[in-house]
């Protein structure tokens, strides 16, 4: 490389998105890269021209493997849409003005299929326009439901996490004598996709029975078939374990958890917020059936746990920003790096790129034949598939008995 790298995140964050952005910097650095340069909150901060050098936040090798087990998006992030190229030619000039300013040859951004948008979009203007910037999409979401890619990384973190919390919950549930029993429903991110919803099964094992229904989004849920699972669970079981994705929705379309409250809150891409669907079920059970219930909604946790990172999540994690920045180097523009799966047994997975078309704003949905007939539990596919992306861990460098992250831009800011 001769001249300079941009590099962004976006979209909702993940245990691994930070080990993406030390691959990048890394990479960039050994690659010759003159400036690697750190988006303030994705495009939307580009846009008023915030922006960092991260060789003042990158100092050290100790800095690097801190960055990659520091949750959340060290840069900051977004859910911003640009504008259809037609509709408004004056952002995208100003984009590309400021890329010009600081002498990019390369920009990478950190994302989901929404986040993917924008690689398409920028790298089509380039196009257009005749610019020379490369622009690589680098893969990046719990929801792990990206198009073309094995797996997102930032899965495999979020799904050990899920998988052991709920062992523990399990447990808890079988302690005390509640009566006429524990209806316990835990709710899972992962919006219109199943994948970490099913990744609670992983809590199955010789010390563990898992949990007793998984309901995912892709099967429309059924009150009254639910209702009456769990009535007949109670009758053998003093602790019924129920997971249901926060996406879960009616035969007729409607949210579970829009059943409670309508949604007010839409993200930039359009998207509902989806919360509340364990609560709903909870009282809703509560009141039918009289037992005690418990709602657990996992909300933040799943995907900001790096206490609990999967190795082969961050190694991934890292290795997809390395690529990108390679892809770039070599010339290639509006693609994301994959990951390819190369075996099972023992596990191997490279990576590679696909164009960026056919992966912004899609959605890959767990496989019908990877749920069970009657829609309330994954197969044993299903878990093998998910097994090799959960193995090793990450230990935490700890300070005080507490784990310690990189200090992000904006807290520094707060601090001086
Ligand atoms: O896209 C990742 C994701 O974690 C989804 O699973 C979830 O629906 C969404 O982000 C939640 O976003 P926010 O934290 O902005 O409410």
């Amino acid at each position: 490389m001769e001249r300079n790298v941009i590099v962004g995140q976006s979209g909702g964050p993940t245990a691994a998105i930070n080990s993406s952005l030390a691959g990048v910097y890394r990479t960039a650095k050994d690659r010759g890269a003159k400036k690697v340069y750190g988006m303030l909150h994705g495009i939307q901060g580009l846009l008023q021209e915030s922006y960092i050098d991260l060789s003042d936040h990158i100092k050290t090798k100790l800095d690097e493997e801190l960055l990659k087990r520091t949750p959340a998006a060290f840069l900051g992030s977004c859910r911003y849409k640009l504008p259809a190229i037609h509709e408004n030619k004056d952002v995208y000039e100003k984009i590309f003005a400021i890329l010009d300013k600081l002498d990019i040859e390369a920009f990478i951004y950190i994302g989901g299929n929404d986040s993917m948008d924008t690689i398409k979009k920028l790298s089509d203007y380039a196009i257009i326009t005749g610019h020379p910037c490369r622009f690589i999409g680098t893969p990046k979401t719990i929801d792990n439901d990206l198009p073309l890619t094995d797996h997102t990384p930032g899965f495999g973190s979020a799904a050990k996490y899920i998988g052991t919390s709920m062992k523990e919950i399990i447990r808890d549930g079988f302690c005390l004598d509640y009566g006429h029993g524990l209806v316990t429903i835990v709710e899972v991110m992962g919006r219109n996709a199943g994948w970490l919803t099913g990744a609670t099964a992983l809590s199955k094992g010789e010390d563990c029975e898992g949990p007793d229904l998984i309901y995912l989004p892709e099967i429309a849920f059924d009150l009254k078939k639910f209702m009456k699972k769990v009535k007949k669970l109670l009758e053998i079981k003093t602790s019924i374990m129920v997971v249901v994705s926060e996406g879960i929705k009616t035969t007729d379309g409607t949210y579970v958890c829009e059943l409670a409250k309508p949604i007010d809150f839409v993200d930039g891409f359009g998207h509902k917020q989806l919360t509340g669907t364990a609560s709903y079920l909870a009282t809703y059970v509560a009141n039918e059936l009289g037992c005690k219930t418990r709602a657990i909604e996992l909300s933040t946790l799943q995907r900001s746990a790096s206490h609990l990172a999967s190795r082969v999540d961050i190694l991934e994690a890292t290795q997809a920003g390395g690529a990108a920045v390679m892809a770039a180097d070599e010339g290639d523009s509006g693609k994301m790096v994959v990951l390819e799966r190369i075996s099972d047994d023992p596990y191997q997975c490279g990576t590679s790129i696909r164009d960026v078309h056919k992966i912004a704003n899609g959605e890959k949905l767990v496989p019908r034949e990877w749920i069970n007939k009657e829609g309330d539990y994954v197969t044993d596919e299903f878990i093998a598939h998910v097994l090799p992306l959960i193995q090793g861990d990450v230990s935490p460098i700890m300070v005080d008995g507490i784990p310690r992250h990189l200090l992000t831009p904006k807290e520094l800011s707060h601090r001086s």
